[in-house]
């Protein structure tokens, strides 16, 4: 199998969550809230590397980073019991730490190790550095139009307007923050508030 196998990456993410699975329904759910995020975030960052047509390895980099962006979730539910980066350390730093704890990027280039764990620390940034190498852009930015094409369908088929927020989640961009409360200020939902 070769360093750069999506399988291989997938069976440690799959038996690394396995451990965060126990508590409440409520805390296995938050679980699954984060692994089946992950894994359509993988889904749409391939999309967009077919669609942008990019050769491997850089499409392997990518599918790697998407699948591990927010790795980082797992430790600070289980550790802080919250999903908002205001209330404990960032996930993406978090996400960090776990990777570097584990070998599992070391059959990767250092280079493209590299590329990975930036992109999990950066991903979750509205504002870029200015100095990042090409490389790193691209793929920060593939996996934020990733996970934003999968956030916005979420929030809009969980948003209740009449509930109160929840406590464990809250939603990574503030753009879409500000947007949510808007929208819970709405006297009326509309059928597409994105409008
Ligand atoms: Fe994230």
């Amino acid at each position: 199998m070769s360093a750069y196998d999506l399988s291989r990456y997938l069976s440690w993410f799959q038996s690394y969550i396995k451990g965060f699975y126990f508590g409440t329904e409520e805390d296995v759910a938050n679980m699954d809230l984060k692994k089946d995020h992950s894994l359509r975030v993988l889904q749409e960052a391939r999309m967009l590397t077919d669609s942008l047509q990019l050769a491997s390895p850089l499409a392997d980099i990518v599918h790697i980073a998407a699948l591990f962006h927010d790795v980082g979730r797992f430790p600070q539910y289980r550790q802080f019991k919250t999903y908002n980066d205001r209330k404990s350390p960032s996930h993406a730093r978090l996400g960090v730490v776990v990777m570097r704890g584990t070998d599992i990027l070391d059959r990767l280039l250092p280079e493209d190790r590299k590329l990975v764990l930036g992109t999990i620390f950066l991903h979750n940034r509205p504002v870029l550095p200015a100095r990042l190498s090409s490389a790193q852009s691209l793929i920060v930015r593939i996996i934020q139009d990733a996970d934003k094409l999968d956030i916005i369908p979420t929030v809009m088929a969980n948003l209740d307007l009449a509930a109160a927020p929840s406590r464990v989640v809250s939603w990574g961009f503030r753009s879409t923050q500000i947007t949510i409360q808007r929208l819970s200020t709405r006297k009326s939902p509309t059928a597409n508030p994105w409008i």
